[in-house]
């Protein structure tokens, strides 16, 4: 979905940044500026800086930067899109009545209605279990699967019970038709009237990433089958896209994400302290999974069961999270069947050792499919050997495959050259070619030759901040330094803005536009000021001309300088510089107080 530029616009006035950050940070008041300790990165003193009047922030001790959205971005881990929304309703603004919602009406009207049906059945199933009727079922997940009470809470955990359509009645009486009952899944109209799809079984709500409920996974209380029991796709609930505890563990300030298999997987880890836990719905892990897992960490460490089926979760897993820019790491819980059971056996630290023990998923791969040739055959050997290779394509970039080849010939004990040639070979035969260079990641602009000094970048620095404090002085500033003439691609384009829009020129707005993390951050250092010391704290036009003059005198003076110094033997060059530098002297900037 996308916002136009004005929606965000009005969603950010909307939201006080100095509001939004407090719910967080605790912010004190010093000049004009607010400091706080910085949310990004452990620290004792407070370099995390919020500017009221521009609406950004700025860490100097971590160098992240941005408006309002980047910050819930950051510290929600959400998407640009998710920020948008969370804002919009945390001020009640209705972004459905906005041209932003392309669905028709009456398709979002059904969603709407779904996610209702689906938190009504997870209350009412919650409170099943914590009724008579659920002692059952709770003793279940108390004994059986050692959960404690305030987990079965946190995951809203739940039972449907015997008596057969109980929660078709109660979500009739809630007003809801036979037509979206039968659409929410929960509840199957047929010839022989409504049933609830769920029966005498202990629930996990399924929640997307803003914890709605979307869907339900059923599991028996002994040993029926089937053992699980999931919602059937619905226009809210598509399992391709979804990963159970993603809505948790987005929140985790681990690097990484565990990914395993079960619902019982991610509730045990996340008891157990691993809040970075998720799992697919019992299927096998698609691209959407790994794009959306790729939004919020670059490292995933695999943990799913130790059996056939789990291992081979894992060998197909690797190449799409691969693909998708993820760093893959393997868990070996050795005897153990899954996370859940490796936890109730030897408690988090055992575990959190095994994290630490994780092996890199390709080698790891390589010792897997080993194991299906009889390596004392010769004919064997060369098909393993063609089997790494081929495997091997999965690394587009030439030195990269290049190190797995060395890495895998080392661990194996192949020699370099057999690999190599039949690396070379396989990726010959699938015309998986190295990408070059310019189509993996777009390279931005070359910085021009001239290397910045960052003596001359800080008045820079100093001439657009107060630019854009102050719009009365842009044509003073616009007069002596044009926008090419700043030292780097991004002060060049705040320069080029400031000059084009003069007092219309909005700094958290600049800052959705920079696409690049470095930008937002350089754009934020720029416009939060010095730290401690900021235009309100009392600056009259007198002072603030000296200040702006001595800028821009050392500014031309030094680029002058660069010039001459690349002049060579060029005297004519040489002398009209020079003059050029004499006339710096009379720059005298002179403030008109209207
Ligand atoms: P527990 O026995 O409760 O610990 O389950 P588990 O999570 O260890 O189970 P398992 O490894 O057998 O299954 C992993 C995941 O696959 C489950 O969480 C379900 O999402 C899914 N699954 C398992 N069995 C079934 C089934 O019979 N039908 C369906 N649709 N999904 C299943
Ligand atoms: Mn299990």
């Amino acid at each position: 979905m996308r916002f136009n530029d004005e929606t965000v616009e009005q969603v950010k006035a909307a939201n006080d940044i100095v509001d939004v950050i407090g719910q967080f940070v605790k912010l004190e008041k010093k000049g004009a500026n607010y400091f706080g300790l910085c949310p990004f990165h452990g620290e004792k003193t407070a370099s995390f800086s919020v500017s009221p009047r521009k609406q950004i922030y700025y860490c100097f001790g971590c160098q992240k930067g941005g408006n309002v959205l980047n910050f819930v971005m950051e510290y929600e881990n959400f998407s640009f899109t998710e920020a948008v929304k969370h804002l919009a309703d945390r001020v009640n603004m209705p972004l459905a009545d906005m041209d932003a919602y392309k669905e028709d009406r009456s398709e979002r009207d059904l969603k709407e209605k779904l996610l209702q049906i689906n938190k009504e059945a997870a209350y009412f199933y919650h409170d099943k279990l914590m009724s008579e009727d659920g002692k059952r079922a709770l003793e279940y997940f108390k004994d059986k699967r050692r959960l404690a009470g305030a987990t079965i809470t946190h995951f809203g955990l739940g039972y449907s019970s015997k008596t057969p359509g109980e929660l078709y009645r109660y979500l009739k009486e809630k007003g809801y038709t036979d037509g979206e009952l039968d659409k929410s899944g929960l509840i199957t109209i047929d010839e022989k009237g409504p049933k609830d799809k769920f029966w005498n079984r202990a629930m996990f709500p399924i929640m997307d990433t803003n914890n709605r409920v979307i869907g339900f996974g059923g599991r028996v209380l002994g040993d029926g089958m089937p053992k699980y029991l999931n919602s059937p796709e619905t226009p809210i609930f598509n399992k391709s896209n979804i990963l159970y505890g993603l809505n948790f563990a987005r929140k985790s300030r681990e690097k990484f994400f565990l990914i395993c298999e079960g619902y019982m997987d991610v509730i045990a880890l996340h008891q157990a302290g691993f809040t970075n836990a998720v799992a697919t719905l019992g299927t096998a892990l698609t691209e959407q999974h790994a794009r959306l897992i790729k939004r919020y960490t670059d490292t995933v460490i695999l943990t799913q069961d130790s059996d056939e089926a789990g291992v081979k979760a894992r060998i197909r897993a690797f190449p799409i999270l691969h693909d998708a820019g993820l760093k893959v790491k393997i868990i070996n819980m050795g005897a153990y069947k899954d996370p859940d059971e490796f936890i109730k056996a030897n408690g988090p630290d055992a575990y959190r050792k095994c994290i630490n023990e994780s092996k890199n998923a390709f080698l790891y791969i390589v010792d897997c499919i080993k194991a299906g040739y009889d390596l004392s055959d010769p004919a064997a050997v060369t098909d393993f050997y063609k089997d790494i290779a081929e495997r091997l394509t999965v690394f587009t970039d030439d030195a990269e495959r290049n190190n797995y080849i060395k890495a895998v010939c080392r661990e194996q004990l192949i020699e370099y050259n057999d690999l190599k040639e039949l690396s070379d070979m396989a990726v010959l035969k699938t015309g998986r070619k190295p990408v070059p260079v310019s189509t993996v990641a777009p390279v931005r602009k070359q910085e021009p030759e001239i290397v910045a000094d960052p003596k001359l970048l800080k008045c820079e620095d100093l001439l657009l901040y107060w630019m854009a404090t102050r719009p009365d002085i842009i044509p003073y500033i616009e007069r002596e330094v044009s926008p090419e003439e700043y030292g780097t691609e991004i002060r060049r384009l705040i320069a080029s803005e400031i000059y084009a829009k003069r007092n219309r020129f909005v700094v958290s707005d600049f800052i959705d536009r920079c696409r690049e993390e470095a930008d937002r951050s350089t754009a934020s250092t720029i416009f939060i000021g010095q730290m401690y010391r900021t235009e309100d704290d009392g600056i009259d036009d007198r002072s603030l001309e000296k200040l702006l003059t001595e800028s821009l005198r050392t500014l031309k003076s030094g680029k002058l300088d660069q010039k001459i110094k690349n002049a060579g033997s060029d005297l004519l060059l040489m002398q009209r510089l020079l003059k050029e530098k004499e006339k710096l002297r009379s720059i005298q900037i002179k403030i008109e107080s209207k």
